[in-house]
């Protein structure tokens, strides 16, 4: 039998093309909601669902799917109980390393647009109410010479360091937080000397720009919560690109009305795509809608990456870029 495809939003090509070439292909019109796509995996009709990250893959879904395995279209993959798809034979596959640099460029420009007030020297202009040069018009800060605090230091999070250190900026970061584990000089490598490991505690304390670069997981949600912003200096400035239910957003909002911190560069929300009530209203803030891979050569690598995973399942293989792993029968 042909394999067989689900494919829950449209993607890019050659995404699409190389799943056609490989088998039947059905993409959702529009987005399913939970119980659609529960029975969709349960159906029996499909060899592999092909996920976006707002796509909930989890045990309850999995207990019934009949399925070979998940494809996430992210590098993420937040949304799939990937322990749950192991305990019942289901592989899953992510796109790692194709949107590392581009992720990294908008943490860079989070960094910069909330340094140097964009959106609200952009909406100054649109409003007609750019009435000339003026000595004190929107001062921002200096990124030169700031202390950028990485939480993680993975690939996103060196790809940002190294964007960071071309712009004079002090590098620190701490691995792995809120847990800490010594990295190596070797695991440095072109870092060795330009950046240092602090940690946790002292990255918050001590970070201009404090840069969130961790997954989602039990021990990241909510990582930075209230406790963390009161710890962090009055002028700082918190940039999340990562993904959202790591910072606690009301608390966010409380700490940016109060003064508590100076900023926030969001690219990602605690329940995207809402907002929590009050952050759309400060002026404190760049808020952009998760488009940190957002460039089409990047989004058409996902598509490819995640196609190549999805065929390979449906054919039996190991996936090139697993998430799990089966125990051999
Ligand atoms: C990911 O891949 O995890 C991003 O959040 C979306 O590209």
């Amino acid at each position: 039998m042909a394999n067989s495809f689900l494919v829950t939003t449209a993607i890019p090509e050659p995404g699409l093309q190389l799943l056609s070439d490989a088998g039947r292909v059905t993409v959702l019109p529009e987005p399913p909601g939970y119980d659609a796509l529960a029975a969709l995996c349960a159906s029996g009709d499909y060899d592999v669902v092909l996920t976006q990250l707002r796509d909930v893959i989890d045990a309850p879904l999995l207990a019934a799917a009949r399925l070979k395995g998940v494809s996430n279209f992210a590098v993420g993959y937040n949304n799939i109980d990937v322990g749950a798809a192991t305990r019942r034979g289901i592989l899953v596959g992510n796109t790692p390393g194709v949107l590392t640099d581009a992720t990294a460029d908008i943490a860079m420009l989070l960094i910069l647009g909330t340094a140097r007030r964009v959106v609200e020297a952009d909406r100054l202009v649109r409003d007609g109410k750019f009435l000339g040069w003026e000595p004190e018009l929107l001062l921002g800060r200096d990124v030169s010479g700031a202390v950028l605090g990485l939480a993680g230091f993975g690939r996103i999070a060196r790809a940002t360091a190294r964007r960071a250190l071309g712009f004079g900026m002090e590098v620190l970061f701490a691995p792995r937080p809120p847990g800490d584990r010594p990295v190596s000089e070797a695991e440095l490598g072109e870092f060795a000397g330009k950046v240092r490991q602090v940690p946790w505690d002292e990255l918050v304390a001590r970070s201009d720009f404090l840069s969130l670069h961790v997954p989602l997981n039990y021990q990241t949600r909510h990582l930075v919560d209230a406790a963390v912003l009161a710890r962090m200096k009055p002028d700082a400035i918190l940039i999340n690109t990562a993904r959202g239910p790591i910072v606690h957003e009301d608390a966010l909002v409380d700490a940016l009305r109060n003064g508590t911190i100076a900023g926030a560069g969001l690219d990602v929300f605690e329940d995207e795509p809402k907002l929590a009530p009050g952050l759309a209203e400060l002026p404190n803030t760049v808020l952009l809608p998760h488009v940190g891979s957002a460039t089409v050569p990047v989004r058409s690598e996902m598509a490819r990456l995640s196609a190549v995973n999805a065929v390979a399942i449906a054919e039996g293989r190991t996936p090139p870029h697993p998430v799990n792993h089966l125990a051999k029968a």
